[in-house]
């Protein structure tokens, strides 16, 4: 038996056998494959959950927020090193509405700020560019592009359908932004969006999305990874999200446990864990 973990480390579970990890470099040091054979690209999403399944809870006011005490600097750490790995993040429509109202804060970057140096400095070494690319999922393309992606000269891709408003389309192409029309819509399929983002060289896709991109992510098959941080914590609530709606997925959400941590220095009473699983 070994000695309790420090509030630097992590006990990982799994694989077997169980052991102390640095949490700072956990997913830093994952080698993510490359993308399978006849794939385009390799798809990671991530996204943290209570016990009883909330990402999202609504507010009486009709605000809607992640749960209180889901998120704090330990799963903010591993969140950005799964960003370091990516080429480009795909985003949507929705998350940038949050954040021009400020509702949510600003992940589109990586490796800003004294705390991401290492993360800077991790991409530099692999000869990545300092930022990956961002793509943009939306069907209103009610669009506001914040001002940080030119800023840090981030590409930006608009993914829509044939579905979306044609002045929009028009507008944002005029402002300078590639916009390409994926299909008939209305929502844009992530077997269309990855093919079209591994057309301009990106090899690793990050998705920041929610469940209407994890469904058909799960659905076509495409989505290769996801890491899940689970608060030990029971949310509850009237009105929530939880990862995935839609009909019953059946074999297409089958995904295989590749790595547990349990991490009990979460902050706070309670710990959480930190899970990795394929898919596809
Ligand atoms: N805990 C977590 O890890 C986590 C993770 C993700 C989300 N959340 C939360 O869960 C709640 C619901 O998530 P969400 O807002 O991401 O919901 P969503 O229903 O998956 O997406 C919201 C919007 O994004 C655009 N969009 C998403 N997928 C698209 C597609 N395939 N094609 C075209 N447009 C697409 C659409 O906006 P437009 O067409 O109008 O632009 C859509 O209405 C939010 O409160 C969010 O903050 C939590």
């Amino acid at each position: 038996m070994f000695s309790p973990p420090t509030s630097r480390e992590v006990v990982q579970l799994f694989p077997l056998p169980a052991r102390k990890r640095r949490l700072e470099g956990l997913y830093l040091s994952e080698s993510l494959p490359p993308p399978a054979a006849g794939a385009p690209a390799l798809v990671y999403a991530n996204f943290v959950t209570s016990l009883d399944g909330r990402i999202a809870v609504t507010d009486a006011d009709g605000a809607t927020r992640l749960p209180e005490g889901l998120t704090n600097p330990r799963d903010w750490r591993l969140f950005q090193e799964l960003q370091a790995h990516a080429d480009c993040l795909v985003t949507h429509g929705g998350y940038l509405r949050a954040l021009a109202s400020g509702s949510l804060g600003n992940v589109l970057q990586v490796g800003l700020g004294a705390d991401g140096a290492d993360i800077a400095r991790w991409r530099a070494d692999r000869g990545m560019t300092a930022q990956p690319a961002v793509a943009v999922l939306s069907a209103s393309l009610d669009l506001p592009v914040p001002d940080s992606l030119a800023a840090h000269r981030q590409p930006v891709h608009v993914l829509t359908t044939a579905a979306a408003p044609r002045d929009r389309i028009e507008a944002l192409g005029e402002a300078g932004f590639d916009v390409v029309v994926t299909g008939p819509g209305p929502w844009v399929r992530s077997r269309d969006a990855v093919e079209v983002l591994a057309g301009h060289g990106y090899r690793r896709l990050y998705l920041q999305t929610g469940p209407r991109m994890l469904e058909t992510a799960l659905r076509d098959g495409v989505l290769s990874r996801l890491y899940l941080t689970i608060g030990h914590r029971v949310v509850g609530g009237e009105c929530f999200d939880t990862m995935l709606r839609g009909a019953v997925l059946g074999e297409a959400g089958a995904v295989r446990l590749s790595a547990l941590y349990l991490d009990e220095a979460a902050g706070g009473e309670y710990g959480q864990f930190f899970a990795c699983f394929e898919a596809g």
